[in-house]
C-alpha cells in the first residue's frame, strides 16, 4: 500500500530554468506548497490551488519557513572534515603541512569510521542532499563513507582516491592495486542505494601515464561512473605538471590524453585554464566544480565565470573542505558572489543565479538532471526546509521580504545549519532538527 500524499506549505523558491539563459529563472510561491507522493513531486505550485487539488493529501503547515530543492556540492573531501580551517599557505604547501598528514590517519579504519559519520552528519545538517565526494586513500575508509551515506539516505559519489607519486607513501597504491580496490568497491556500491562510484585521481601531480590508464580502465568497467579530479588551481601546481608530463599541451590535455574528459568528469577549480582548455572542457562535456572560498583560503586565485560561460563550459559549486570554509553550499554560494563583486570583471549575480548554482547545476554537473535539483513533477523530493530561529534578523527579514528574489537573497546570506529545520531525500527524512530560537 502506497502511503497518502503529503502536502508541504510554505514559501517554495527554485530555479527549474537556466537564469544564465533565461531572466525568469526562478519559480516562486510566496504561499505555496509541493505536493510529495512515493518519494516524488507530485505537485508544486501556489498553495490553494494545491489544497483544492489534492484534498486525500497529508498537510504539513510550514508557513513561516522556505522549502528550497535540497543543496549539491560537487566538490567535497571527506577525509579533510576535521581541517577546516588552516590558514597561511598556498596549495602545494597547505597539502603537505594540513591535508595530507590527516589523509594518512584514515589508514586506520576506526577513525575513519568516526570521520565519515560526522562528516555525512555535516552534510545533511547543512541541508545538502547530493555530493560527489573526494574518498580517501584507503579502500576500507572508502567503504566507511559509503555506509554511512547510505545509513544517512544521502545521495553520494565517491571513489578512491589514487595516486602512485609525489605524496607520502602510505597514501600511494601502485597501478595494479589501485585497479582491483577501485574495481572491489565500485561492485559493492555502484548503481545502489543511490550511490554511485567516482574514478579519482587526485591530481596529475601524485599520478603517472600507468595510473591513468587504470583510471581510463576503470571509467569504462560500468555504466553511470563518473570521473573527479582537480585541476589549474594553482601556478605552482601548473608549472610541476609541465615538467612532471613534457609531452602534453596544457594541464587538461593530461587527463585528456587518456580520455578522461567527457560528460561524466568533474574537474575541481579551473581557475588558470587556457582559453584552449575551455574550448576542450565545453566540447566535452565536462563539468568544472567551482569552489570560491578554498580558492580564496588558498589564495589560488578568482574563477573566471565569464570566460566560462562564454566558453560554454558548465559549472556548480563545491564547498571543498577542508580547503574552504565549511558544509554550507549556501555559504559557498555567497562567496562566489562576492568573488565575482570584487573581480573587475565578474559575472553580476541575482539571487536567482546562486540557487540555480547549489541545486539545479550541480545535478547537471553529476548527470542527474532528470532526478533532482529542482522540483519539476516526477523528480526525487529531494528538498531543505528553512527555517530562521526565532527572535533572529533573519527571520525578520524573511517576514518583510517585499519580493521573492529578496527573500532568497537574505536566506542566501544569513541561513546556515541552525536555520535547516528539515532535509528530505526522496521524500524521506534525512535531518529533523526540531524548532529553534535565539535565547
Ligand atoms: N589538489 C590535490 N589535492 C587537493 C586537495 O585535497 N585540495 C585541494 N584544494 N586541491 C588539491
Ligand atoms: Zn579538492
Amino acid at each position: 500500500m502506497t502511503a497518502a500524499p503529503e502536502l508541504l506549505r510554505a514559501t517554495v523558491l527554485h530555479t527549474p530554468r537556466n537564469p544564465f539563459q533565461t531572466a525568469d529563472a526562478l519559480d516562486a510561491y510566496t504561499d505555496g506548497a509541493v505536493v510529495i507522493a512515493d518519494g516524488r513531486i507530485a505537485a508544486v505550485g501556489d498553495h490553494a490551488t494545491l489544497a483544492a487539488a489534492h484534498p486525500e493529501a497529508l498537510v504539513r503547515d510550514w508557513r513561516g519557513s522556505a522549502i528550497l530543492p535540497g543543496f549539491i556540492d560537487t566538490h567535497v573531501h571527506f577525509p579533510q572534515t576535521r581541517i577546516i580551517g588552516g590558514l597561511g599557505r598556498p596549495l602545494l604547501d597547505w597539502l603537505r603541512l594540513h591535508a595530507l598528514p590527516e589523509e594518512a590517519r584514515m589508514g586506520e579504519t576506526g577513525y575513519a569510521r568516526a570521520v565519515a559519520l560526522e562528516f555525512v552528519r555535516a552534510l545533511a545538517r547543512h541541508g545538502t542532499t547530493t555530493a560527489l565526494v573526494f574518498g580517501a586513500h584507503f579502500a576500507p575508509a572508502v567503504e566507511a563513507l559509503f555506509e554511512a551515506a547510505r545509513a544517512a539516505g544521502l545521495r553520494i559519489s565517491s571513489g578512491l582516491v589514487l595516486s602512485d607519486r609525489l605524496l607520502p607513501e602510505p597514501l600511494r597504491q601502485t597501478p595494479e592495486e589501485a585497479y582491483r580496490l577501485s574495481r572491489e568497491l565500485m561492485a559493492r556500491y555502484h548503481g545502489r542505494d543511490g550511490l554511485r562510484y567516482a574514478v579519482t585521481p587526485r591530481f596529475a601531480l601524485s599520478a603517472s601515464e600507468a595510473l591513468l590508464e587504470v583510471c581510463a580502465a576503470l571509467a569504462g568497467e560500468q555504466p553511470g561512473l563518473l570521473f573527479q579530479t582537480h585541476l589549474n588551481e594553482n601556478r605552482q601546481e601548473i608549472v610541476d605538471v609541465r615538467a612532471a608530463f613534457p609531452w602534453a599541451p596544457s594541464y587538461l590535455a593530461v587527463y585528456d590524453r587518456f580520455g578522461l574528459a567527457g560528460p561524466r568528469s568533474v574537474f575541481a577549480h579551473n581557475l588558470h585554464g587556457s582559453d584552449a582548455e575551455l574550448a576542450r572542457l565545453a566540447e566535452s562535456g565536462a563539468a568544472v566544480a567551482h569552489c570560491p572560498s578554498s580558492n580564496a583560503m588558498l589564495g589560488s586565485g578568482i574563477f573566471s565565470m565569464r570566460r566560462h560561460l562564454a566558453a560554454g563550459v558548465r559549472f556548480a559549486l563545491g564547498t571543498d573542505v577542508g580547503a574552504g570554509i565549511g558544509f554550507s553550499v549556501l555559504k559557498e554560494a555567497l562567496q562566489c558572489y562576492m568573488m565575482q563583486r570584487v573581480l573587475p570583471e565578474g559575472f553580476p549575480l541575482s539571487a536567482a543565479h546562486l540557487l540555480y548554482l547549489a541545486t539545479a547545476a550541480g545535478a547537471k554537473a553529476l548527470g542527474l538532471e532528470e532526478e533532482t535539483g529542482d522540483f519539476t513533477p516526477g523528480k526525487s523530493a529531494d528538498l531543505v526546509r528553512l527555517q530562521p530561529m526565532e527572535g533572529a534578523p533573519l527571520a525578520a527579514a524573511v517576514e518583510r521580504a517585499e519580493s521573492p528574489e529578496r527573500l532568497l537573497a537574505a536566506l542566501i546570506a544569513q541561513a546556515g545549519a541552525e536555520s535547516v529545520r528539515e532535509v528530505r531525500v526522496r521524500g524521506r527524512i534525512i535531518q529533523d532538527s526540531g524548532p529553534r530560537q535565539v535565547s
